[in-house]
């Protein structure tokens, strides 16, 4: 304790000097203001020429000035003694000496580096609102001026060179340039956005944990174990297969992966390590009561619980607390395919288009190794030959359903590869991979919307926000102004809906193999009994559990557990961290959402607002999930409502939607192939299974879902990506001995466009020729032709019927 207070006297008084070499350049300060171009020096400006604007922002600028140097220090002296808890052992190097360590832990070291920032503008924010008397209500909006000083600081200063990109067919890897106005929308390593202003303690940071009557909100481990509690009996959603809530999560992986907090050289926190966690700002472990139903008999008190890691805004201003997203906003395969560079490279064999694959002569064609077990799984100590798995995403291993069906779609990309390959365009690695991510990135688009959310939302609110895909032609309803980032209501309420999905086992084998056992176990994907394919039939062939608030107590009290009595519970977690990130109360959503009040089950609704003090307490995950479900849907209003909005973000504010037409679309019968797709003819295409389900959603014991087989799926028409002449058309009828037939040259892109050599028409003889006839005929034929080549610039694609008109009236001029 003395050497915490001795460090920091050190470093208030290296910010006190800092602060004085600070004062000369802060008069050189630039603040900008966004909606301006110019650049103003403020405090230079407002001694000529004061007036009540200018004096406020120069004030501000002082206050930031001022405080930077005090949270520099202090954020120091903070990281000097989280480094002693990372000494004194109570944080893991190896992190899986850490109570149910799970892969959502492995943050990155580039999220590390954005929440360094992250921390001084809370810092900093927190000092401006407590010197200017800021009231909470109007913290955004009262910051909202963007700073110099702070602008050099912030990693979303500099916006990304869009030139090359804003043409290309395809999608950056970290989602950049798909908005050519706001270039870092949807791209990787930026904030999620929120649909309301947080709520903290203190307004601008600390996690809500106190009631609106004062006093602290109920405990998240209590709220789980008498809200969340598993059900006695199977209570499962009649229509829905597992595999419902299996893409649920791969979906989910595509499109967000929070930033979570890591200790000294990456270390895993542990916050129940020390006697003093709530010292800790980092940490905001979970109480266990006394009493717990099921943690007690292990006397187990804590449970570990890191906060997210804090971001600047993307318009770098300062504000409340935001948290960081590190994989791409939009629907783009990024968990296959990685969010960055780096990753994308890595996943690659640089040769025909073609992700990395491993396994072994049992079991071939698995993901890649993870040889170094950089996501700390758990391998069996018998057989070195079983690794866990790389992706684009690494949660990949979090379960081996997850594992299944990433690996069903790596084979997807390599098929495509091959096929797109195989047709002889010319096309080099890079193009093919471009392609065939491009095609995959729409095959996700097509089931999420088509297949996939029409059994979440059911078909009024599919409706309501043009979620539907097109049955044929091109969507345009692109709108440049739509955000399609992901909202933190979304992230860390709404879509968390599909824990409660979860069954308490996964099918395997026809046996049922408990969750708890497949977390972070790649031993059965290694199978040969089957593996992949089992576990993929295993999900289509079982139900999901009902959305409710009951979840699984392998989610509950077994999750990523090691040690009997030392598991996670999810269902507190996701509580906590709605906490942790500021989420709104549950009756705000309700309110902005327009859901009218009698939602839930009297019995839910009363067992759940007796734990808390004041029904405006409640916490968004825990009464969002349980509240009655939408017709035709599995979700209740509050969570259909912030769930089809984010849907129709990522499809209305995504360039690259797959149905859009521009520069980077599909031609009109590539999407017509794309709309083809279906997760089960996915799953036959990469699987040996011999029947699913039409829908790989629905359980076929439904009657509008019968079993299809797999032997006449076949792989997409990839005819449609030839470039080059088309096959030769049908001929003209015999017009006087003559007839004529067309191709057509495809161009598209990105095909090159000499590609094509020769005649677009062809014309023979036809009927029986004499031959003093003969010399006539062809001389009729050469003068026919020079009409065809100086009336085919008069159409786009000249057809047969065209063709046969010019012949007739040809010959009709020029009998033989
Ligand atoms: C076996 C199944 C699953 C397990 C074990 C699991 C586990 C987890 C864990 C440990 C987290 C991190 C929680 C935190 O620290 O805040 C998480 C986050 C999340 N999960 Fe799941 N999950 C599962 C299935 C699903 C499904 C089916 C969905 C949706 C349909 C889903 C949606 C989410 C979302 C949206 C997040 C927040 C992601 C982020 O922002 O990083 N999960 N899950």
């Amino acid at each position: 304790m003395e050497e915490r207070i001795m460090h920091y006297a050190i470093y208030s008084l290296l910010g006190v000097l800092l602060l004085l070499s600070c004062s000369k350049s802060l008069t050189l300060d630039k603040v900008v203001n966004p909606t301006e171009d110019s650049d103003t020096t403020l405090v230079q400006t407002a001694e000529k020429a004061p007036n009540q604007q200018i004096l406020k922002d120069a004030t501000l600028l002082k206050t930031v000035s001022d405080s930077l140097p005090i949270i520099e220090s202090r954020i120091k002296a903070a990281a000097k003694i989280e480094k002693s808890f990372f000494d004194s052992g109570i944080d893991h190097a190896d992190v899986r000496n850490t109570d149910f360590f799970g892969p959502h832990m492995l943050t990155s070291a580039k999220a590390v580096d954005i929440a360094s920032v992250g921390e001084l503008f809370s810092g900093v924010t927190k000092y401006a609102v407590e010197k200017l008397n800021i009231p909470r209500q109007s913290i955004d909006q009262q910051l909202s001026k963007r700073i110099g000083i702070l602008d050099e600081r912030c990693p979303f200063s500099n916006v990304p060179d869009c030139t090359r990109s804003a043409a290309s067919r395809y999608r950056t890897i970290d989602g950049s340039c798909n908005n050519l106005n706001n270039t870092l929308w949807g791209r990787s390593f930026t904030p999620f956005e929120r649909i309301l202003p947080a709520v903290y303690d203190n307004g601008v940071d600390e996690a809500r944990q106190t009631s609106v009557l004062g006093g602290p909100l109920p405990l998240a481990r209590k709220i789980s174990s008498q809200f969340h509690q598993t059900s006695l009996k199977d209570h499962f959603e009649p229509d829905l297969s597992h595999m419902n809530m299996e893409f649920g999560q791969f979906l989910s992986h595509d499109i967000q992966r929070n930033a979570l907090s890591t200790g000294t050289f990456g270390a895993a926190l542990d916050c129940c390590g020390s006697s003093e966690p709530e010292s800790r700002s980092k940490c905001l472990a979970i109480e266990i009561p006394a009493d717990d139903p099921y943690y007690s008999q292990f006397n187990r008190t804590c449970m570990n619980f890191v906060r997210a890691l804090p971001t600047p805004k993307l318009d770098c201003t300062l504000g409340q607390r935001q948290q960081l997203n590190q994989n791409t906003h939009y629907i783009d395969g990024s968990q296959i395919y990685g969010s960055d560079e780096q990753t994308s490279t890595s996943l690659r064999t640089l040769s025909g288009g073609t992700l990395k694959t491993g396994g072994d002569a049992t079991a071939p064609n698995l993901l890649p190794k993870d040889t170094n077990n950089a996501a700390n799984c758990i391998l069996p100590a018998s057989d070195a030959n079983v690794k866990c798995f790389l992706a684009g995403d690494v949660r990949v291993n979090q379960n081996s359903a997850l594992i299944s069906i990433h690996t069903i779609f790596m084979r997807e990309h390599n098929k495509i590869a091959a096929g797109l390959e195989a047709l002889n365009n010319g096309w080099s690695d890079q193009i093919i991979y471009d392609e065939a991510r491009k095609i995959v990135g729409a095959m996700l688009q097509h089931i999420t919307y088509k297949e996939y959310l029409p059994e979440i939302l059911g078909d009024a609110i599919m409706n309501k926000y043009g979620l539907k895909p097109l049955a044929n032609g091109y969507f345009n309803g692109y709108e440049s102004k739509m955000n399609p980032t992901i909202k933190n209501e979304f992230a860390a309420a709404a879509f968390r809906f599909g824990h409660s999905q979860v069954h308490d086992s996964l099918k395997y084998n026809n046996k049922a193999q408990y969750f708890k056992d497949v977390f972070l176990n790649p031993a059965i994907i290694y199978d040969t009994a089957g593996g992949v394919d089992s576990i993929t039939k295993g999900l289509t062939d079982s139900y999901s559990q009902k959305v409710d608030e009951r979840m699984s107590s392998h989610l509950t009290r077994h999750l990523f557990e090691r040690k009997a009595g030392f598991g996670g519970d999810l269902a507190a977690i996701n509580i906590q961290r709605g906490r942790d990130h500021g989420i709104p109360l549950y009756q705000q959503m309700k309110t902005i959402c327009n859901v009218s009040s009698n939602v839930h089950e009297p019995s839910v609704w009363n067992a759940l607002s007796s734990l808390y003090r004041n029904p405006s307490d409640i916490d968004l995950f825990s009464a969002g999930v349980s509240e009655k479900p939408v017709p035709g849907g599995i979700i209740g209003p509050t969570f259909a409502c912030i769930i089809a909005k984010q849907f129709e973000a990522l499809k209305k504010g995504d360039r690259y939607y797959y149905e859009n037409s521009g520069d980077q679309a599909f031609t009109l019968e590539q999407l017509d192939e794309i709309r083809q797709t279906t997760l089960s003819k996915v799953i036959c295409r990469n699987t040996g299974i011999s029947f699913v389900p039409t829908n790989a959603f629905i359980k076929d014991t439904n009657v509008r879902n019968q079993k299809m087989s797999c032997k006449g799926v076949s792989a997409i028409d990839y005819s449609k990506w030839k470039c080059g002449w088309s096959n030769w058309g049908t001929w003209t009828s015999c017009v006087n001995f003559i007839q004529v037939r067309l191709r057509t040259c495809k161009q598209q892109k990105p095909c090159a466009t000499d590609f094509c050599t020769g005649d677009v028409f062809e014309i023979q003889k036809c009927g029986s020729v004499r031959n003093v006839e003969m010399p006539q005929i062809e001389a009729k034929i050469e003068q026919l032709r020079a009409i065809l080549v100086t009336q085919q610039n008069n159409y786009d694609i000249m057809d047969v019927n065209t063709a046969q008109d010019i012949l007739q009236t040809f010959m009709h001029q020029n009998a033989v």
